[in-house]
């Protein structure tokens, strides 16, 4: 629990439901560029110190996503730790869950607004605005944004594009591509880049999904062998912390672009993939989509083509990414975090005191 006491972030928030043996967490990272803002997620943790660890992480990378991506909202996240797999619980369970985590985002009364992510759909998001406006991502016909999943597979699309060019990989034709993962986000980006003519390599850990991409004619590996399969392009788009310092110095890859929220364990990983020259495209920065299809439709009254042309524009975030990763000897992670201050530093000046 050292870890958890001593995070440096805003506030957090936890309860925990004896009924149905649920606990949550809602941790605010930031709140210097406007409202928090990130999704919850609903997963089992081993422990419960875990779920608040991996909340405060996630928030974290919510702030930096927001900073980078030029978004005037802050960074929080809320984690459901389950008492039992999504799948398994029924729907009277599923239910009370929402209601009782819409109670707690309520109780904040708008320091921080949730969204979809793992586990979670834009159909959770209009139970859980039964109880509270503070509610991105609910469906178009409840006056939400609906999914933000496909806009994020765009924006790790155009990433890939810009770090394969970047890398001395070219064009995507002819390129493996390992996506980890094949769910909203990721199923999208596999076939955004089989379309652009990679060969595709995919693993995941549902039966059904394996069928629809041997269907695709995509190879498919076993999850375990997601970090040592020789490719082109590692593209995680399942869950966090895949690369560790021990797989970063063996990952058989030219370049990592990934959907998934905080791909690296730790930052020696980042370091890691750099002395190798891996080129790794920041999973803030690449993720992006997602934040602009929402905040930008629901918070800054956008238009479908202004957060088309947003979300296209992280490719040339990364490119400067890339640029003060070289100028400076630093990883891609370091630099990114970098400019998302300059960014932030930007903003802060520009709002009126
Ligand atoms: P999802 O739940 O729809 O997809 C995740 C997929 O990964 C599922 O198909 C699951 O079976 C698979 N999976 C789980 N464990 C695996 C393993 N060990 N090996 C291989 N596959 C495994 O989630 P979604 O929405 O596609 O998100 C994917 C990642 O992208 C998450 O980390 C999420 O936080 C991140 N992200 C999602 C955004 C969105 O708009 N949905 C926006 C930004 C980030
Ligand atoms: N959960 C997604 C992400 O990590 C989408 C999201 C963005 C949800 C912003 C809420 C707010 O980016």
């Amino acid at each position: 629990m050292d870890d958890v006491l001593r995070w440096d972030g805003e506030l957090t928030l936890i309860r925990h439901d004896s009924l149905t043996g649920t606990s949550f967490v809602i941790r605010v990272d930031s709140l210097q560029l406007g409202q928090a803002a990130g999704g919850t997620r609903a997963a089992q943790y081993e422990s419960f110190a875990d779920a608040v660890d991996e909340a405060g992480r996630l928030a974290a990378a919510m702030t930096l996503k927001m900073a980078v991506s030029n978004l005037p909202m802050g960074g929080g996240k809320s984690v459901i730790a389950l008492p039992a797999p999504r799948r398994s619980l029924d729907e009277t369970t599923w239910h009370r869950i929402l209601a009782l985590h819409a109670e707690n985002i309520d109780k904040l009364n708008g320091t921080y607004w949730t969204g979809p992510d793992v586990n979670t759909t834009s159909a959770d998001m209009d139970i859980l605005n039964r109880t509270t406006e503070f509610v991105f991502g609910r469906s178009i016909e409840r006056g939400g944004a609906g999914s933000s999943a496909d806009n994020t597979a765009a924006g790790v699309f155009e990433a890939m594009k810009t770090t394969a060019h970047h890398c001395g990989l070219g064009d995507l034709a002819g390129r493996a591509v390992l996506v980890q993962g094949l769910g909203a986000v990721g199923g999208r980006v596999a076939t955004l880049a089989a379309e652009a003519g990679a060969v595709l390599v995919v693993c995941d850990v549902v039966t059904e999904r394996l069928e629809w991409a041997r269907q695709c004619g995509w190879s498919v590996v076993p999850p375990e062998a997601a970090v040592s399969t020789p490719c082109d392009i590692f593209s995680p788009c399942a869950l966090g912390g895949v690369i560790d310092r021990t797989i970063a110095a063996q990952l058989p890859a030219t370049a990592v672009v990934g959907a998934a929220n905080n791909i690296l364990a730790d930052e020696s990983a980042g370091a890691i993939l750099r002395e190798r020259g891996i080129a790794y495209a920041p999973d803030f920065v690449a993720n992006a989509g997602g934040a602009f299809h929402l905040v930008g439709h629901e918070v800054l009254g956008w238009s479908d083509e202004t957060v088309a042309g947003r979300t296209k524009g992280i490719g040339d975030t990364l490119a400067q990414v890339f640029s003060i990763s070289e100028a400076n000897g630093i990883s891609t992670d370091s630099a990114a975090r970098i400019l998302a201050r300059q960014r932030a530093e930007a903003a802060r000046g520009a709002i009126p005191a």
